[in-house]
């Protein structure tokens, strides 16, 4: 699985720890910064990552800003993205395995870096279970589209 990992200048030190954590795992990424902690615009690099996941250059997304509002507020608004804000594991099993979240997001000054990896861990190693869920799904897929439902 590759993963697209973007942030803002508040989760810097968190992005560096987490692309330690994916290498120490074997994951494989694809880093679209930002690297430096100078202040920048968290939209546009939600909006990155967000388009490596819909143009398939990666199979999901890591966004950490911080508080994990911002970029998952941005990154919703990609059409085909489920960005789920999670702060604890269970959250984030449960963001794929019922939401199939193609993206995570977390918030730098709300977790610290160990409960990340946890958080991350339980994201990355769940599969969606379809089934009544994906019905709910093509649900929200009509909601985007502007259908009634
Ligand atoms: C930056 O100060 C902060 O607003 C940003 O990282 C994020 O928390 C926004 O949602």
């Amino acid at each position: 699985m590759k993963i697209a990992i973007a942030n803002d200048h508040a989760a810097l030190e968190l992005k560096n720890e987490l692309l330690v954590y994916l290498d120490s795992i074997g994951v494989e990424y694809v880093n679209f910064g930002t690297d430096s902690k100078d202040s920048v615009d968290y939209p546009i690099y939600a909006y990155k990552a967000a388009n490596a996941v819909i143009s398939g250059q990666c199979d999901r997304g890591i966004l950490i800003c911080g508080t994990g509002i911002g970029m998952s507020l941005a990154a919703n608004k990609v059409k085909g993205i489920r960005c789920a804000l999670c702060c604890e594991p269970y959250s984030a099993a449960m963001a794929v395995t019922h939401n199939n979240a193609n993206m995570l997001a977390m918030g730098a000054r709300v977790i610290g870096a160990e409960l990340a990896k946890t958080v991350v861990k339980a994201y990355l190693e769940s599969d969606f279970q379809g089934g009544r869920h994906s019905r709910r799904l093509e649900l929200i897929e009509r909601i985007e589209k502007g259908q009634e439902i």
